[in-house]
């Protein structure tokens, strides 16, 4: 599946920036039922990575339209936003710099409206920067640093081990990362030569433990809504990663 698509870039800026109300107006089951916070799922990654205090530099790789770079800084000083798809890079440049970019809601999938994209307040747009790249291949003076976020990209890479070693360079010791993922290995991604042989949380943790400590691993509920009738629940494992000095 191509991330470049309109489809695709409409069902992310809903799922980025839709109010709740927006998201599941009118579906038909009673949204009490849904787990808390999986409409809310760039915000409750970043707040994953447990970070107190202020630090100088975030990285979020696979960042689709942008919100969890948004969500980053607020107590990150400077933000990279980087992902492959070049029309997702432009939308969230294009709410960067103060657009409101217009994206359809489906209520059947040949029918949709209009809504319009808001930044969350308390987010520094100012301090954020987006840009087409590889994961797998990142520009060698990207530098390091102090969090790295990395949310429901790694089954989508072919070569994730490409990937997972070049993360110890992108992180300063001390420095945290986040990766969440739903595991949802499919071979139109990545070969099966390529996917863990086993669970993926241990597959990271042999890959990863030499240069990070292992911190903990949550469920993060999200939702994403195509159409009335059409919304995919899963959860994202969320493991935490602290870079040894
Ligand atoms: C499932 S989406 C997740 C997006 C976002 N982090 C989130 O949690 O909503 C996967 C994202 O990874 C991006 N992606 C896929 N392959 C990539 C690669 N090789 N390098 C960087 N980004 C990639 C896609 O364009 C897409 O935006």
């Amino acid at each position: 599946m191509s991330y470049e698509s309109d489809v695709l870039r409409d069902w992310y800026l809903l799922f980025h920036f839709g109010a709740p109300e927006e998201i599941l107006e009118g579906v038909g089951f009673d949204p009490s039922y849904l787990p808390p916070r999986c409409l809310e799922f760039p915000t409750t990654t970043v707040e994953a990575a447990r970070v107190s205090e202020r630090v100088e530099r975030a990285l979020d790789i696979g960042c689709a339209v942008g919100r969890s770079s948004f969500e980053l800084s607020r107590f990150a000083g400077e933000v990279i936003g980087i992902d492959f798809s070049q029309s997702f890079i432009d939308v969230a440049n294009e709410i960067r710099s103060g657009g409101r970019p217009e994206y359809r809601r489906y209520w059947e999938m040949h029918l949709s409206d209009s809504l319009r994209v808001s930044l969350p307040e308390g987010t520094h747009p100012d301090r954020v920067s987006f840009e087409q790249g590889d994961a797998m291949n990142v520009r060698e003076d990207l530098g390091a640093f102090d969090l790295v976020h990395a949310a429901n990209l790694l089954c989508r890479l072919p070569e994730p081990i490409q990937f997972l070693n070049r993360l110890p360079d992108l992180v300063r010791p001390g420095g945290r990362l986040v990766i969440a993922t739903p595991a949802t290995w499919m071979e139109e991604y990545t070969p099966k030569e390529n996917c863990p042989a086993g669970l993926t949380l241990e597959y990271l943790k042999e890959h990863l433990e030499g240069d990070f400590e292992f911190q903990e691993a949550n469920e993060l509920p999200f939702l994403i809504r195509e159409h009335q009738r059409k919304l995919q629940l899963s959860t994202s494992q969320t493991s935490l990663w602290v870079r040894r000095s």
